[in-house]
């Protein structure tokens, strides 16, 4: 299937490129080195819409639809994945599951200021004990009066120390699992939100991911997300989402790292010649060319069936899937064609390298990825549910 881009997602695909080359790519090395959050990046990003793609204009947003949102978040991670990343969770999950679920007030109060990039939006679902079964999770929101007292740790918080505004989800009945669940929208001022331990990464380091604690944390009831007991659809249906954002940030990783390698192949003398002369390496690229390309597809693809309004948790988990697998497959080939030199912090393919390894595991791992396409293949999910 080929794509023709429109007018509009082609000048936001400049637009995005230019932005990134300039201003991300020759800040990235350091940032990735000092682990420094970009946010002077992050304001320049707000002034050009890239923080409410997705948002209605009539909240502040870009408004444009999920394959521009794609594009661009892919032109973005080409040039820093950390940015990618922080671009992502903001726009798909914290903007997404405001503007998909929240009344009129919390839109107005908390999607017009996310949409403008005033502030950061992240969102918890994850939890010390509940990453891939995040019904299992352990948070509780507890109703008193007008407010909503939370209790739990929320673990590999993408923005946990520098986000102000996140999506969190707990349980209002423990009793139940998924069914128990509910949505809120916290900020990080509200009594009893309390900043936890920040990770020592490998990867994507100008990016925080920090455990939060609630503490008796006191959220007023009409921050509630969606219906009492709805707040995993609301997560799910975000991480729909969600998942093009990771894709399109795999897919900009693996464009950059066989960027790098044909650049280096094509400086680098052996035995003569340039080692992109060698028929063993020109397949190697080959590979990784055709690698990128299929990725390329199918994230088009799932953006363009999200923007058709389908049911698309399929193509989603497909390109989530083969994407993350793919950059790292791709940036692993890539610093091989570098040999010694790839090995060293010289040179960008080892902070790429090191930056895929999150792809596959975030926002669902390689094996829950699989579960759901099998799942909504075979369709017989309810059917072995009933059978116990
Ligand atoms: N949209 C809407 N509803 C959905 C849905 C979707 N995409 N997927 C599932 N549901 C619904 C189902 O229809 C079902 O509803 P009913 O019971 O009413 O029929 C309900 O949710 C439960 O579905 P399952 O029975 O399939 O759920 P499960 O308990 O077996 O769990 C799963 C499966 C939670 C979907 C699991 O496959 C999954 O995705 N795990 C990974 C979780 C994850 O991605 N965590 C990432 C954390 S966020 C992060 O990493 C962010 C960051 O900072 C970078």
């Amino acid at each position: 299937m080929g794509f023709s881009l429109t007018k509009e997602q082609l000048i936001i695909q400049k637009t995005a490129r230019e932005f990134a080359r300039k201003e991300l790519l020759p800040k990235a090395q350091q940032r990735d080195q000092k682990g420094e959050y970009p946010l002077d990046s992050l304001k320049k990003m707000a002034e050009l819409g890239f923080l409410g793609m997705l948002v209605p204009k009539k909240y502040g947003g870009m408004e444009v639809d999920t394959v521009s949102y794609a594009l661009a978040l892919t032109e973005i991670a080409y040039a820093c994945a950390s940015t990618a990343v922080i671009m992502s969770v903001h726009n798909s999950l914290a903007c997404g599951c405001i503007l998909n679920h929240g009344t009129e007030e919390q839109k107005q109060k908390y999607l017009v200021p996310l949409a403008k990039g005033e502030y950061i939006g992240s969102f918890a679902l994850s939890e010390p004990g509940a990453g891939s079964d995040p019904a299992s999770m352990a948070t509780t929101a507890k109703r008193e009066g007008d407010y909503y007292i939370l209790n739990g740790t929320k673990k590999w918080i993408t923005g946990g120390a520098t986000s102000y505004l996140f999506i969190v989800l707990a349980k209002t009945n423990p009793e139940h699992r998924h069914k128990g669940i509910s949505a809120f929208i916290i900020t990080r001022d509200m009594e009893g939100f309390v900043t936890g331990r920040k990770e020592e990464k490998m990867g994507l380091r100008a990016s925080d991911t920090t455990e939060i604690i609630f503490d008796n944390c006191k959220v007023p009831a009409e921050n509630l997300l969606g219906k009492e007991g709805e707040g995993f659809y609301v997560a799910m249906a975000g991480l729909d989402a969600g998942r093009i954002g990771i894709a399109a940030q795999s897919l900009g990783v693996g464009m950059a790292a066989l960027d790098l390698a044909v650049e280096y192949s094509k400086q680098r003398v052996s035995s003569g010649k340039p080692i992109c002369e060698h028929q063993g390496l020109r397949w190697m690229i080959a590979d990784m060319a055709l690698d990128v390309e299929a990725a390329r597809l199918l994230v088009l693809n799932a953006a363009a069936k999200k923007d058709r309004n389908e049911r698309c948790s399929k193509e989603v988990s497909m390109a989530k899937l083969y994407a993350s697998e793919m950059a790292n497959r791709v940036t692993a080939s890539a610093l091989q064609i570098h040999g010694g030199y790839g090995y060293t912090k010289k040179f960008p393919i080892e902070r790429l390298y090191r930056d895929a390894r999150a792809f596959t595991i975030y926002e669902g791992t390689s094996q829950i990825q699989k579960n759901i396409i099998a799942n909504e293949v075979i369709g017989d999910k309810k059917k072995r549910k009933n059978n116990g």
